[in-house]
């Protein structure tokens, strides 16, 4: 696709324009020209030595938005993950936790995500689940489990007679990835070391994950969702404290296959009970 000047369209063409971007899955913008990143990726590979290709003349020069602009380029994908253990590992509380996090800028994520979403709930409850990664809502209000899917969720809680007070709420990746896709293997190994230290500081009785992203990402199973969901897991903390821990269906999931509310059901029976034994 090739850049346009705006002003060459009448109000009701560009508003056809950005309906059909929407209708396409595109709902951020991070930069007002438009880049061939595939062309970009093989000449960087095939052609290192080669003088830096240069825009079309006719391409308007714009400066990129300041946000994105601000930020420098993230640390290669071991040295972001060596330096997100290093200050997780440093946190000695859930605000040093969360003010490290904001100030990381090795995830590419944070590029384009509005806000970092830490956590909603408790600090001091007994559950702790973890969800994939925040949406749009999510993004916006800086909480997790907001939208839908967290409604949702607020009724899956009621349900065993607990709401948002009495349980704690966080992603395994605390930025938005573009348009809801999954969060990549690479992102979520940036990342785990955050949650890692965000669980061992809440130190809960029982874990929860949300979906197959989590339970991968946090249990280290590569098995699908809907054969591991339910299965108990003892999930050991780097303080060497282990805590029980299961995976369940992720409300979204839920909410385009309402036909599985029967198995997440029996999972939250379960959760109730593994919350109950551990009380006595
Ligand atoms: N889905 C998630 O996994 N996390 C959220 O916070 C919202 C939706």
């Amino acid at each position: 696709m090739t850049p346009v000047a705006a002003a060459q369209f009448t109000y009701d063409e560009l508003t056809s324009i950005v309906g059909w971007y929407v209708d396409m899955g595109v709902d951020i913008a991070i930069d007002e020209a438009v880049h061939d990143r595939f062309s970009e990726d093989s000449q960087k590979l095939a052609a290192p030595a080669r003088a830096p290709v240069r825009p079309p003349a006719e391409t308007p020069k714009r400066a990129p938005l300041a946000r994105i602009d601000a930020l420098p380029a993230p640390a290669s994908p071991d040295q972001a993950i060596v330096s997100a253990k290093e200050i997780s590992a440093r946190a000695q509380s859930l605000d040093e936790l969360r003010a490290a996090i904001e100030a990381f800028d090795g995830c590419n994520l944070k590029r384009s995500a509005q806000r970092t979403v830490f956590a909603d709930g408790n600090p001091q409850a007994r559950l702790m689940f973890v969800g994939e990664a925040p949406g749009a809502d999510e993004d916006r209000q800086g909480i997790p489990f907001v939208g839908r899917a967290g409604q949702l969720l607020d009724r899956m809680l009621k349900a065993i007679n607990l709401d948002r007070s009495e349980v704690y709420i966080a992603n395994a990746v605390p930025w938005r990835p573009p348009g809801n896709r999954t969060p990549t293997p690479q992102e979520t190994a940036i990342c785990l070391p955050f949650i890692r230290r965000q669980i061992e500081l809440v130190g809960p009785q029982v874990l929860v994950c949300l979906g197959a992203s989590s339970m991968q990402s946090i249990l280290g199973v590569n098995e699908g969702i809907l054969k591991t969901r339910g299965r108990l897991f003892d999930y050991p903390m780097d303080n060497g404290r282990k805590i029980k821990a299961m995976a369940t269906l992720h409300p979204a999931y839920l909410l385009r296959s309402p036909a599985q509310k029967r198995l997440a059901w029996r999972d939250f029976q379960e959760i109730a009970n593994l919350l109950k034994v551990a009380s006595a």
